[in-house]
């Protein structure tokens, strides 16, 4: 087949009749293609160069710019310039002209000339209220810390980092504190991770209780009884799901997670909402599970020993312990779970934890591992989503 007929076959437009396990495997086909036909310096190109193009649509979000051609866009179809924008946003022309150019370049905004532009269904959804804006806001403040990486490991030695008080989170930023005491008091920055964190991009696949034989093991005797409790739960989006699952299973359904985290709670009838910090100690006893969503990748085994052992000190031998996280292979690693270790890496001195490595820590926070649930009829492929590690507390700890 020549070129010429090579993109002629590209250029058909099948993209709107695929499905979505078809589009992924035309996606990863391409991404194929193209490391056949990237030469060393085209690929060095597209990856140095990556993070300039995630700023250029970071700073287009902070500078309004997008928000101001959502605005007029509803008013007119016409072409909006780079005098409109400057009205609008208050912004230097030249610095609105190389940033819409740059985002023109990108194909994020469509250029008519060098001074006007339209805008794409891309630069619709980087309104800033977008959740797609608040990812944008997360990831570049995350290249903070990247861009400090080398100069840590050179002074603290080439060692993984272990302690989520003292890793390259706060040698980057000079913090004192955890990343989420950071959140605690940066607004923009919190409200972008909490946006993230209730993305639908997190929840692929089967939800926990789809896996977990939820009937048959999850019962307690009288609905005051605490059937769940969701350490570190964010803003109730599991729960939420689970009510409208089992709306007629009995016991008390507890949301727990920081101050800042739980004022932000919307729409969460029927669930009790509980501002707690996991380093205390548990204030709900003996809950028939304690779930745990995405918690302890965020954190080294140095501090999730203290967050598990104080869920262990609660449980008794009817309660279960469900973490649901990304399990690491140990080979083959798809690329969205490796870059999910680094950001682990650089914000929380943590990692994504291998089955081994669930099984020592849990057995270093005083439980055992009884199962792990596996989603198996999903499209996405098992390394990239989420297992559910079911363990109880150990015989010897009781
Ligand atoms: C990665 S998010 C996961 C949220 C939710 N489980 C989910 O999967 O969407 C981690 C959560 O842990 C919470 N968290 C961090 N430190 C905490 C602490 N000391 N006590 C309670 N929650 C904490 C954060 O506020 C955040 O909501």
């Amino acid at each position: 087949m020549s070129a010429a007929d090579l993109i002629q076959r590209l250029d058909i437009d099948l993209v709107s009749a695929l499905d979505e396990t078809e589009r992924r495997q035309v996606l990863q086909a391409c991404d194929r293609l193209k490391a056949k036909l990237e030469t060393p310096m085209d690929t060095t190109a597209r990856l140095v160069f990556s993070s300039h193009q995630a700023m250029a649509v970071r700073l287009g979000i902070d500078m309004k710019l997008f928000d101001a051609m959502a605005k007029a866009s509803k008013l007119a179809e016409e072409p909006f310039n780079v005098q409109d924008w400057c009205e609008e946003t208050g912004s230097d022309p030249l610095l609105v002209r190389r940033i819409t150019r740059f985002l023109a370049a990108m194909g994020v905004i469509q250029e008519i000339d060098g001074d006007s532009y339209t805008q794409t269904p891309l630069a619709a959804a980087y309104v800033s209220s977008s959740p797609l804006s608040a990812a944008v806001i997360h990831s570049t403040h995350f290249l903070t810390v990247l861009s400090r990486l080398p100069e840590y490991f050179h002074v603290n030695g080439w060692k993984s980092p272990g302690d989520g008080l003292d890793g390259p989170f706060q040698f980057a930023l000079g913090a004192d504190g955890h990343y989420f005491d950071f959140l605690s008091t940066h607004p923009y920055y919190s409200q972008a991770f909490n946006t993230v964190m209730g993305m639908s991009f997190r929840r692929r696949g089967r939800d926990w209780f789809e896996v977990f034989p939820v009937e048959e093991r999850l019962r307690v005797s009288s609905s005051s009884d605490p059937l769940i409790v969701d350490v570190g739960g964010g803003q109730g989006e599991d729960l939420k799901k689970f009510q409208e699952h089992f709306s007629d299973l009995p016991g008390k359904l507890v949301l727990q997670d920081l101050p800042a985290v739980i004022e932000g709670v919307k729409d969460l009838s029927g669930i009790e909402v509980q501002s707690h910090d996991f380093f205390q100690k548990q204030p709900v006893q003996d809950a028939k599970v304690y779930f745990l969503r995405t918690v302890l990748h965020d954190w080294p085994d140095k501090q999730a020993i203290q967050i598990l052992g104080n869920l262990r000190d609660a449980m008794s031998r009817e309660s279960i312990l469900l973490i649901s996280e990304i399990m690491q292979p140990e080979s083959g690693v798809p690329l969205p779970s490796v870059l999910s270790d680094m950001q682990m890496m650089g914000s929380f001195a943590s990692l994504e934890r291998t089955q081994a490595q669930w099984q020592t820590l849990l057995k270093a926070a005083g439980f055992e591992l009884v199962q792990v649930w596996l989603s198996d009829r999903s499209p996405i492929s098992q390394a990239e989503q989420p297992a559910l590690l079911e363990a109880r507390v150990s015989e010897s700890t009781i």
